[in-house]
């Protein structure tokens, strides 16, 4: 709380005052609760990018300095210090864990690597070739029926049960959605490995030969998973806390959240981004006749991965993954020559005045791509790898959303457009 106060006159007379919150960083926002009762009047800011929908203490981002802290600590330093699931534990629990509170962290998240196998009839049951994000938003909100033993979401143990499956499960279920759509055999969970090794013996071994996994690779995806884990109140997240506000339960808001990620303007935009590079490669689009047609208003085209809602400086973590790229794709045998493709496009992009005066640069979405290529992830699985990271993001906002006194169903309003109130036709 400050003691500033904004005072606002409108036009009939009647004048209030309304309080300035200010939180541990970031700008002070004006509480406008009883500006409707006071003056009469609704807000309007259309895609929120000027609302705050909850006060939160998992993730604070400075659009304009290009900063990203979980909990209050850099996005760099963890991305270097940390694992995905220390940084887990981070994001659901405030705090680091102590050695002792890690292992009991990571036992229990062993503990529920496995899914039902009706899960994998299920996923059976999709097409041959559904897209994999079609599989998982499905999947997970199917989940549900399997734990009707805790989803009582007003009792804590319930919803914490529900958190460690969810961030345990989402690897099996999403290299399933891969090996459905490969027609290979599902594998199991092996709790000998760690959370990043598990997953890619899920995704990439077979029962017919031995797997090793290669251990840049596994730290590659390591540092992705991390860089991909939470980032405010971003379109799917604040897409989970609303279908959650409702009281829907922890999996039926996580599909939610799974569904918000798949647009291209969102998540999609890893998958994109690739797209866009190998259209320059193969179809005669040249770097510069991609970025006329990002510029062309008559163009729905927009650059992929370039633009934020938020930054108006680097992404913090498109440095991060661009310096990965850099030092990997010798180790993983990548594709160099899209990679630096992608950098000429970088370089001529932000030389451009358009994308200089609006702002615009690389974001997460824009090396990713290139990293999830060189890894042997399929480019339909891209948004998967987006969806398997941030669900820990996702599910501590929803925990943090229940523990919340000032938590409420959430109810936008709206300026209505439509015709004037009318009879129908015959009507007294
Ligand atoms: C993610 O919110 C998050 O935190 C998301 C995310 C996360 O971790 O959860 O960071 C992940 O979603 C990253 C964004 C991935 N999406 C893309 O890379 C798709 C391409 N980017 C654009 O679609 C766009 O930049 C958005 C959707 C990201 C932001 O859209 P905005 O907020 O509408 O963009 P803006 O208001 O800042 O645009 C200002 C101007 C406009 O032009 P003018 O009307 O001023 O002439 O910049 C233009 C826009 O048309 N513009 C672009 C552009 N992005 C904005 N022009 C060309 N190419 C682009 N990529």
């Amino acid at each position: 709380m400050t003691n500033k106060k904004i005072s606002i006159n409108s036009d009939d007379g009647k004048s209030a005052e309304f309080e300035v919150l200010q939180g541990t960083h970031g700008p002070g926002c004006i509480d406008l609760t009883g500006l409707y009762s006071k003056l009469g009047y609704f807000t309007y800011d259309p895609g929120f990018g000027m609302t705050g929908s909850c006060k939160s203490g998992i993730t604070f981002i400075n659009g304009e300095e290009g900063i990203l802290l979980h909990r209050g600590y850099p996005i760099d330093q963890l991305a270097e210090k940390s694992s995905y699931l220390e940084v887990c534990y981070l994001l659901l629990y405030g705090e680091l864990p102590s050695t002792d509170e890690f292992a009991s962290f990571s036992a229990t998240i062993k503990n529920h690597t496995m899914v039902h196998e009706n899960i994998r009839d299920f996923i059976n049951g999709f097409r041959y070739d559904a897209h994999p994000m079609a599989m998982l938003v499905g999947t997970v909100g199917a989940l549900s029926s399997f734990y009707h033993d805790s989803t009582d979401i007003s009792n804590p143990e319930h919803r914490e049960i529900s958190a460690h499956r969810l961030i345990a499960k989402l690897p099996t279920i999403a290299s399933y959605c891969y090996k459905h759509h490969r027609g290979l055999p599902f594998m199991y969970p092996d709790n000998s490995l760690g959370y990043t090794e598990n997953f890619m013996q899920m995704m990439f071994s077979v029962p017919a030969q031995d797997y090793q996994h290669n251990p840049v690779a596994a730290r590659a995806l390591e540092v992705l998973l991390i860089l991909h884990a939470d980032h405010e109140q971003n379109a799917s997240t604040s897409t989970v806390r609303l279908a959650g506000s409702s009281g829907a339960n922890p999996f039926a808001s996580i599909a939610a959240g799974i569904a918000s990620l798949w647009g291209p303007a969102h998540g999609g935009a890893n998958e994109a981004v690739v797209n866009m590079l190998e259209n320059i490669y193969n179809s005669g689009e040249t770097i510069e006749t991609t970025i006329a047609r990002a510029k062309d208003k008559n163009d729905p085209f927009r650059l992929m991965g370039f633009g934020h809602r938020v930054y108006k400086n680097f992404d913090p973590r498109a440095k991060i993954i661009a310096k990965l790229c850099h030092d990997l794709l010798d180790d993983l045998d990548g594709d160099q020559p899209m990679f630096d493709l992608a950098r000429e496009l970088e370089q001529a992009t932000l030389a451009d005045p358009y994308f200089q005066d609006r702002r615009l640069y690389p974001n997460v979405d824009f090396y990713s791509g290139i990293i999830l290529r060189a890894l042997n992830i399929p480019m339909n699985m891209f948004t998967v790898m987006f969806a398997m990271a941030r669900t820990v993001g996702w599910i501590s906002h929803w925990l943090e959303m229940h523990s919340d006194p000032e938590f409420r169903i959430g109810r936008p309003r709206q300026i209505y457009t439509g015709h004037a109130t009318r009879d129908y036709p015959g009507a007294s």
